[in-house]
């Protein structure tokens, strides 16, 4: 029989794929579910899916892999779609679908298969990587295809004896990892009204954080955060301690429309208080040690990647050639900066660097300058001569 490898969550939605692939195309599943930092329970996860009908069901722990392979990366291009989001979902989706079409070429699976709508950027995701890493598969994307309304989708799992959540179904739609948590859907869909207070999980509210600020110092190592307070700790931990902390002071809530790649605009809510942190940490580290001009040149690439990323480009030769530029850029960002956690705002207030551009005997205004101002004036005249001859010409020619 042909395979089929399915991008597994332990939701109602894939749950209900695996009975309805293998009965549509009569094939065998292969759930695969991927482990970037969502705390759930993966071996109840890896049971599910046998339960549900899948013949065989693999759980990847990958959460350092995600940060080794594609955190770094976005912390050394900066990255936040359209200035905000940090793109945590489209940053693990090239990940999974990795897994996945490793899997299939393996098992010499004919078919590879997601749980996403027809609607969103995610199906995008999956399938220009399973493209770029298994192209001899096609694609089955239940979600997009079976035209089940929700209760239609109870129904059908009541009648295959899928597991139906019980209690009242959570009115949004989530999805998490190291990253950050994004939440959709409800009230959320008018973007005229505040998000509601029940859709934040990581973050208390701002006005509600305590009235003390915390400092934590972050050690950067060529662009790489390696330790937090002078203790060294692996990338995945110490982004998932820094989502506790930042989230106890209210940091890393974001609230924004944003442009899908399907052409729509959307209203999201999300909450990612490790990568705020970091981001601003290294942002600063970056304005300590770059000199002006690759700080400057490096902010269009910085806008290039985000909708590369975002755009589910990530198996393409520009994203690896902007990756060479960035990396290339990272050798001289090494050391430490302080950041202060206080209401939702995390600001970067102290930076030290053994690479550092600052030169205090330049920058004084106090004693011990050795700055020249004499040099001011031909610097000046020479850099102002082109507007002076365009102002001198234009004014004879009228
Ligand atoms: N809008 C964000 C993105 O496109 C978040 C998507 C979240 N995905 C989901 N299936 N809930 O990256």
């Amino acid at each position: 029989m042909d395979k089929c490898v399915l991008a597994y969550s332990g939701g109602l939605d894939t749950s209900v794929a695996v009975q309805w692939i293998a009965e549509k195309y009569g094939v065998e599943i292969i759930a695969v579910a991927v482990d970037v930092g969502e705390e759930k329970n993966y071996e109840a996860i890896r049971q599910k899916a046998l339960q549900v009908g899948a013949v065989e069901s693999i759980v990847v722990d990958a959460r350092q892999e995600f940060f080794d392979e594609y955190l770094t990366r976005a912390i050394a291009a900066n990255l936040m779609y359209e200035g905000r989001y940090p793109a945590f979902t489209a940053l693990a989706r090239p990940l999974l679908a990795k897994k996945q079409a490793e899997i299939a070429l393996e098992r010499g699976a004919k078919y590879l298969a997601h749980g996403c709508t027809g609607k969103g950027n995610d199906q995008v995701r999956f399938e220009v990587a399973y493209a770029a890493l298994a192209p001899g598969t096609a694609v089955i994307a239940p979600a997009r295809e079976w035209g089940m309304t929700r209760e239609q989708e109870i129904d059908y799992a009541e009648a295959h004896g899928i597991p139906v959540p019980v209690g009242k179904a959570s009115p949004y739609s989530t999805d998490t990892n190291l990253w950050g948590r994004s939440i959709e859907c409800g009230q959320i869909e008018d973007p005229s009204l505040e998000g509601p207070a029940d859709a934040w999980q990581w973050t208390v509210d701002p006005a509600a954080a305590p009235d003390e600020p915390a400092y934590v110092k972050i050690t950067f190592e060529r662009g790489v955060p390696v330790a937090l307070d002078g203790k060294t700790l692996p990338g995945a931990e110490l982004v998932a301690t820094l989502n506790q902390l930042g989230g106890a002071h209210g940091v890393g809530r974001i609230d924004m429309v944003e442009n899908r790649l399907v052409g729509i605009k959307s209203r999201e809510l999300y909450e990612a208080p490790a990568a705020t942190i970091l981001l601003e940490a290294h942002r600063d580290l970056e304005a300590l040690t770059l000199d002006r001009e690759t700080t400057h040149f490096k902010a269009h690439l910085e806008l290039r990647y985000s909708e590369l990323v975002y755009y589910g480009l990530w198996f393409t030769p520009l994203r690896e050639a902007i990756d060479a530029f960035m990396a290339d850029t990272q050798k001289r960002v090494s050391g430490e900066v302080t950041v202060k956690l206080f209401k939702g705002r995390a600001q970067a207030v102290a930076r030290e660097s053994e690479r550092s551009l600052y030169d205090f005997a330049l920058a004084t205004y106090d004693e011990g300058d050795i700055f020249d101002p004499s040099d001011s004036p031909g610097f000046i005249h020479l850099w102002g001569l082109p507007a002076k001859i365009t102002a001198r010409v234009d004014r004879e020619a009228k």
